[in-house]
């Protein structure tokens, strides 16, 4: 969909179908010339009420009329939302060109959420469908963004991140056969072609076993397919703050491996390569916004399969930084991969340090769809990372860590366990794990498991949900805007 943002009022466009906002205890600040909407409301047809709908006819275009609740309490969220059901509408009635009047007094971050919501609702996964399963209804094919200012940079700026977290949901979604750990880096080298400024280095097998990296290596060891460690640095001439590291997990399948999973619902572990979906799109977001920070993106992608070289229970592998572990489960596969992508963001200079992944089922149970867990060994960094997930519509709970929960991870042979003997704290105890490859810098622990597929929100699609993109890029504004 193409996006553009004018000035001019939206019966002075060429779009058919123009979306209007109305507060709760506000009337209609610009209706159409005979006042057909503020009619709607006086007679009780239309309501303020968040997400209400009501559409007219008037001047040759179509208006919908939306509720957006409390003035106070609309932020860039709602505004994702409302936006997301005024599409829907809008493509119900065939609109070819729909324009969002901006509600009067409202935020830079209102205006790039009306923009957002409308492009991640706009997506949809069926590159896979053919015939008369295909979805070819008309759909809306032009984005106008009217207001009384310049609306230009926000706008603009959406479209990246909503683009992003497309893309992101686009790798989710795409199945293990044909989204292998060579087709992400492939993914990943074809952005830095494209993307000023931003470099990718790619390892395989060989290289992942050369730098030492043991615990990677025995996730991979069991998959034909070779696995990738893949490298993203954005090194702008002018940035400030500390230099971020988002390191992520993209097991492109995961079976569990020897411990291998149930079949019920296995299918859905080619989701489990969420959170290096969302480094490799946040960090070309962040390039192609030109944000004056430098990223690193590690990210380690591998398959967790069964087969007669997989690591099997009980085996000792030596991690980068040297710590021996028990792998007791194989199924604990994302820990080993991180502990190694982590360790080498830290030789890699990263000054902060986020994680994303679904590391375990446990946070589902915990927090639900709603809320990802937030995990970390800095009161401050953990603070900030809450900040920014809460502005960018990707609320995150904290879950605490310490050395009571650490014990419990200690090993028997070696220096510790990839999974514990009781089931207790199971996502705490897995931030335990990791942190011990953070080598002191201050680290913040995403588990995504939850809330990375198949969330229930207006403007979610089947499937993928693209989740942390936009909660890194906020995380990159946020630290190249400080001293
Ligand atoms: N990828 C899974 C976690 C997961 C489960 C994500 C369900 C999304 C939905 C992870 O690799 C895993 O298998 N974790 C195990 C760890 C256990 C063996 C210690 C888990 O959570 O059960
Ligand atoms: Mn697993
Ligand atoms: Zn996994």
């Amino acid at each position: 969909m193409e996006v553009q943002s004018t000035t001019s009022n939206p019966p002075d466009t060429d779009a058919d179908t123009v979306v209007v906002g109305v507060f709760e205890d506000e009337d209609v600040a610009h209706d159409t010339p005979g006042g057909q909407l503020q009619a709607l409301l006086d007679s009780g047809e239309a309501r303020r009420g968040f997400r209400k709908l009501a559409v007219q006819h008037a001047a040759g275009k179509r208006w919908i009329l939306i509720g957006l609740g409390q003035r106070d309490s609309f932020d860039a969220e709602k505004a994702r939302v409302a936006a997301a059901v005024a599409l829907g509408r809008a493509n119900e009635l065939n609109t070819l060109t729909l324009c969002w009047e901006v509600p009067h007094h409202v935020g830079d971050e209102v205006v790039a959420g009306l923009v957002e919501g409308t492009l991640l609702r706009d997506y949809r996964f069926d590159r896979y469908k053919s015939g008369d399963d295909a979805n070819d209804a008309p759909r809306v094919q032009k984005l106008l963004v009217s207001a009384h200012h310049d609306v230009s940079a926000p706008a603009a700026s959406a479209v990246v991140v909503a683009g992003a977290q497309n893309e992101a949901r686009e790798l989710q979604n795409l199945p293990a056969n044909d989204l292998t750990p060579a087709a992400l880096s492939d993914a990943a080298r074809g952005l830095a072609t494209e993307i000023d400024g931003l470099s990718v280095e790619v390892e395989g097998r060989e290289g992942i076993e050369a730098r030492g990296m043991g615990a990677f290596a025995a996730v991979a060891r069991g998959s034909d397919e070779d696995p990738r460690l893949i490298v993203l640095r954005y090194e702008p001439a002018e940035s400030s703050g500390p230099r971020l590291g988002f390191v992520g997990k993209a097991v492109t399948f995961d079976t569990g491996g020897i411990s291998i999973k149930p079949a019920a619902k296995m299918a859905e572990m080619k989701f489990d390569m969420s959170g290096g979906a969302a480094v490799v799109e946040a960090v070309a977001a962040i390039a192609r916004l030109g944000l004056p920070v430098r990223v690193l993106g590690v990210v380690g992608a591998t398959e967790n399969m069964p087969s007669g070289h997989a690591v099997k229970p009980g085996d000792i592998v030596r991690a980068m930084n040297g710590t021996t572990i028990e792998v007791n489960n194989t199924d604990a596969e994302g820990r080993m991969v991180l502990a190694d992508c982590l360790a080498h963001a830290v030789n890699a200079g990263a000054e902060r340090l986020v994680d994303v992944a679904t590391l375990t089922g446990a946070v589902v149970v915990a927090l639900g769809s709603v809320n990802a867990g937030l995990m970390g060994d800095d009161d401050g960094w953990c603070a900030e990372v809450e900040a920014a997930a809460r502005a960018a519509g990707e609320p995150v709970w904290r879950l605490p860590i310490g050395p009571d929960y650490a014990d419990l991870i200690k090993g028997r042979y070696g220096d510790i366990v990839n999974s514990t003997a009781k089931r207790e704290a199971m996502s705490i105890t897995a931030a335990e794990f990791l942190h011990r490859f953070t080598g002191g810098v201050p680290w913040a622990h995403l588990d995504i498991a939850g809330v990375a597929w198949d969330r229930g929100k207006a403007y979610a699609a089947k499937g993928g949900a693209g989740w942390g993109v936009r909660t890194l890029v906020e995380l990159a504004r946020r630290a190249g805007a400080s001293p």
